[in-house]
């Protein structure tokens, strides 16, 4: 237990470092609070208009959840691992260094996805890039993806990450309700757009 507590809290440290307001203020981008969604994921870092701070942000975010996930893995096991991922995506969601208000944990979610069950990772992020291409969306996108990991869990026989998936889904859609609202109300903006 104490050694599970351990890597609870080196997953949210981890998750907690915001690579998105890190990125936009090393490249002077501007205050990612004062742009578009105010939010501090890749979707929300495209619209400074640098694609590369947008990259960077994504691969960062995707690979805190991967790394605490997969140390933990190497050196306490799958209870360990499971445990690491979510505190990172709490921490992705819920920073300390932002009085807990963080991001919506999609990019973090995907990269824990494919360390922990890389096929379940692969569906997701397959799901993800069809609905964008389809919709242009990205917070429908990320609806989507996290509404359908638990099915590719169970198709793909990762049965072990179905109760992961449905919490760190329903916070997903959680931390999306302004999305939401605003998908119903057809004002979302397209990926890319302010
Ligand atoms: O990952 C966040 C994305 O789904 C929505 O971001 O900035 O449009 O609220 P944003």
């Amino acid at each position: 237990p104490l050694m599970l507590l351990l890597w609870a809290m080196l997953g949210y440290l981890l998750g907690s470092i915001p690579f998105g307001i890190v990125i936009t203020r090393a490249m002077g981008l501007g205050n990612l609070r004062e742009i578009g969604s105010g939010n501090i994921g890749t979707t929300n870092v495209l619209r400074t208009g640098s694609k590369g701070a947008a990259l960077a942000t994504l691969v960062l975010d995707g690979a805190k959840g991967a790394v605490a996930a997969l140390l933990a893995r190497a050196m306490a096991g799958e209870d360990a691992a499971q445990i690491a991922g979510l505190m990172a995506f709490a921490g992705h969601c819920f920073p300390v260094w932002l009085g807990f208000r963080g991001g919506k944990g999609v990019a973090t979610f995907l990269g824990l996805l494919l360390a922990l069950a890389w096929p379940v990772g692969i569906a997701a992020c397959a799901t993800w890039l069809v609905t964008a291409l389809i919709a242009r969306i990205s917070s429908l996108s990320a609806l989507m993806a996290a509404a359908l990991a638990p099915v590719w869990i169970m198709v793909l026989g990762h049965g072990e990450m179905l109760i992961l998936s449905l919490i760190l889904g329903g916070i997903i859609f959680w931390r999306h309700k302004d999305n939401i609202a605003r998908l119903r109300a057809g004002t979302e903006p397209k990926i890319g757009k302010k």
